[in-house]
């Protein structure tokens, strides 16, 4: 009915690429197969209980049930500038600089929606997170891509970077007003310098655009690696906003809690556009969220202890399979390239393949963009146990195409 009637919007967004193998896991589990599912970045552990405790003490107030602060409460927008004072040193106004948000996700949705001009562009490496560039396709913009370029130990060639973004910059029309970053990245788990954000705030205030950090997995970093910080650098916030999550340091995925901060007309408009849009997240999850903040970090230190033993454990179990992955410093991902054997399949075919002949679940790298083709992301999800299960399923579904060579 009503075929004439069309929503450009949705049409601007193609067939997700993930929900193809989200589709084909769901069948295999109905028909009873047990998927080892490393596909999405969902962490697996418990939320602190402190921070638990904390929302249900607030839960059983009630005067926190009404209507919440849309931009946060007052006490959570003094935690995160507190988060970055400790963390980074840098000082930001909690009112004009912070603003909380459902999540980072909803957060980069809506600030693209409110600074987006029909037509404007804003570039974003490849392969990327899809929000980083689908907030600003949905909200009437356009894309442009370049491939980010790392070593065999996720370091990214910044040379390269800046080469790249440069050449993008003369040849773009109209120019660029936002870049979005995201390191440690998702779904390379490739890394940068703090000198990187250095020449990135100073191309930003000689080319005239504004930077997008995205520090979703700042915290959880190996071997003595710190994530940087744009905000670090004298001058960012002319320039840049940065972005955080609970969720994966938290293990608050389901909480819905992010934030940005740093330059206040990126900032303010972000502020706007929910004032107009929501009531802020229930005040005990926000309440929780700055108990988080504020607290002990022993338990985000505990987080990042598990995924650096599992990311030990997967890469020897996969070894000893027959896929050969390097190790990074950052994330709870592992970003392997598709072992020759089955290259010819492609990222996807080989995914699905796993998936439904060896029963383990990966992230097609196609789906994060064409730059992300020939490998997969595994997140490290499942327990020790079942990682050496998916390792030993691998071998022999591997076995089978060596055979053929
Ligand atoms: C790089 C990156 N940014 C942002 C997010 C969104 O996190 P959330 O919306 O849970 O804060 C994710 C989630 O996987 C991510 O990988």
């Amino acid at each position: 009915m009503f075929d004439e009637i069309k929503f450009d919007r949705m049409e601007r967004l193609p067939k997700y690429v993930f929900a193809e193998v989200n589709d084909l896991k769901m069948k295999e589990r109905r028909a009873g197969a047990d998927v080892i599912d490393f596909s999405m970045g969902n962490p697996d552990g418990d939320t602190p209980e402190h921070i638990r405790e904390k929302l249900v003490e607030s839960a059983q107030k009630t005067k926190t049930h009404g209507y919440s602060a849309s931009k946060g409460i007052p006490k959570l927008l003094m935690a995160i500038a507190g988060w970055y004072k400790r963390k980074y040193d840098v000082d930001l106004d909690p009112q004009t600089q912070c603003v909380a948000t459902m999540g980072s996700k909803e957060g980069y949705a809506h600030l693209a929606y409110a600074i987006t001009n029909p037509g404007d562009v804003a570039i974003v490496p490849d392969p990327t997170y899809p929000i980083h560039s689908y907030a600003f396709i949905l909200a009437g913009g356009n894309v442009v891509k370049f491939g980010i370029v790392f070593d065999e130990h996720y370091n990214i060639d910044e040379d390269k970077f800046f080469e790249d973004l440069e050449n993008v910059f003369k040849n773009s029309s109209p120019k660029p007003k936002y870049v979005v970053v995201n390191f440690p990245h998702n779904p390379s788990t490739a890394t940068v310098t703090p000198d990187f954000y250095v020449r990135l705030v100073a191309m930003a205030k000689k080319e005239r655009f504004y930077v997008i950090s995205d520090i979703a997995y700042g915290d959880i970093t190996f071997d003595g690696y710190k994530t940087p910080s744009i905000m670090e650098v004298e001058g960012a916030t002319d320039v840049a906003v940065e972005s955080f999550t609970l969720s994966k340091s938290y293990n608050m995925a389901g909480w819905r809690v992010g934030f940005f901060v740093g330059n206040t007309k990126l900032i303010g408009a972000l502020q706007k556009i929910k004032s107009w849009l929501d009531y802020g997240m229930f005040t005990p999850i926000q309440v929780a969220a700055t108990v988080a903040l504020n607290g002990d970090q022993q338990c985000v230190k505990d987080i990042t202890d598990k995924y650096d033993h599992r990311q030990n454990v997967l890469i020897e179990a996969f070894d000893r399979a027959g896929w050969h992955i390097k190790r990074n410093k950052a994330s709870m991902f592992v970003w392997a390239k598709v072992p020759p054997c089955v290259e010819h399949l492609g990222s996807l075919e080989f995914s699905k393949k796993l998936l439904v002949e060896a029963g383990v679940a990966v992230a097609p790298g196609i789906g994060f963009g064409e730059h992300g083709e020939n490998y997969v992301r595994i997140a490290l999800i499942e327990n020790d146990k079942r990682i050496r299960q998916a390792a030993k399923n691998i071998k022999k579904f591997l076995a089978k195409f060596e055979d053929k060579a």
